[in-house]
């Protein structure tokens, strides 16, 4: 939680103009918190000249503007990603999971009522391989039409997409999994009663994805996994999931058995610009 050091406080309120909840105000001069609209986003410590707001009395570092990367450093971690979906069978060090997952809070949203859930066990891997592929394979052998995938996938939320590539699901059952061995899987898991968007929860992903790329970890959003994984009692009961809890995104991640090379430029996207 936030808190404040009354003693270091000098009554400046730029934590009050921040705060967009409208929790924080001044009294006696030093300011003070309503916990009870606090959303926890942080912009009060981020703000505070004095370093008189810290997150759990950490006392919070100040910005250094000449580690940040270069435009042209950030040109080329953008166009060096790539979604692997080959990996080696070595397995990621729990200390450098930890290191990327922690990454996940970063994100714009800054809200700590997410939790994450990490499979990095070959047996828990192919647990869910085996969840998922028992709803597949069957689908593929005796019910591939395109007119009862499409339904199903309707019915289900299912990616229509995604059951309707047909080479795609093949290959899998041929192969008698949907994984090419990720070391692990990270799954994005939070409370379906209090306001929590699978918006947040991709910048969470998204964060965590570039810092693995810069330590060599290579990965794959799982777009589906949290759609099939959720409605698995299976795999609700291998995750440990409770009534409430909701997946709200899913990452794969390994080292990478495939080097891409090349930067590719592709399309640009068209703007539309409007307001005269
Ligand atoms: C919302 C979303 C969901 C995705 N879901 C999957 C998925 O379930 N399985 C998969 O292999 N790739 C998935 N991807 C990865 C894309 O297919 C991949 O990003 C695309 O092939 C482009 O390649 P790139 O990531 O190398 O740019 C997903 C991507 C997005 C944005």
């Amino acid at each position: 939680m936030i808190v404040i050091d009354r003693e270091q406080c000098t009554g400046c309120g730029s934590c009050v103009k921040i705060c967009h909840e409208s929790c924080l105000s001044l009294s006696d001069g030093v300011a003070s918190i309503d916990y009870d609209y606090c959303s926890t986003c942080s912009q009060c410590v981020a703000i505070c000249p004095e370093r008189a707001l810290s997150w759990d009395n950490v006392p919070p570092a100040a910005f250094d503007a000449a580690r940040l990367p270069s435009p042209e450093q950030l040109d080329e971690l953008f166009k060096q990603r790539r979604s692997i979906r080959l990996y080696k069978k070595d397995r990621i060090d729990r200390a450098l999971l930890e290191e990327i997952v922690n990454y996940g809070i970063y994100a714009p949203t800054h809200n700590y009522s997410f939790r994450v859930i990490v499979v990095d066990k070959e047996e828990g891997i192919q647990t869910l391989d085996r969840i998922l592929m028992r709803f597949i394979s069957p689908l593929y052998n005796i019910a591939y039409r395109p007119k009862i995938v499409g339904t199903l996938a309707k019915l289900i939320g299912f990616s229509e997409e995604y059951l309707l590539n047909k080479p795609k699901v093949e290959n899998a059952v041929k192969r008698g999994s949907a994984f090419r061995h990720p070391a692990a899987i990270v799954f994005i898991v939070g409370d379906k009663r209090i306001a929590l968007s699978v918006d947040s929860a991709q910048y969470y992903l998204a964060n965590m994805t570039f810092y693995a790329q810069v330590k060599g970890i290579a990965s794959c959003l799982w777009g589906n996994g949290p759609i099939f994984m959720d409605k698995s009692r299976a795999a609700r009961r291998l995750l440990g999931l409770q009534k409430h809890d909701r997946i709200f995104g899913s990452l794969l991640l390994g080292y990478p058995a495939v080097r891409f090379k090349n930067k590719v430029e592709g399309r640009t996207m068209p703007i539309q610009w409007l307001g005269g």
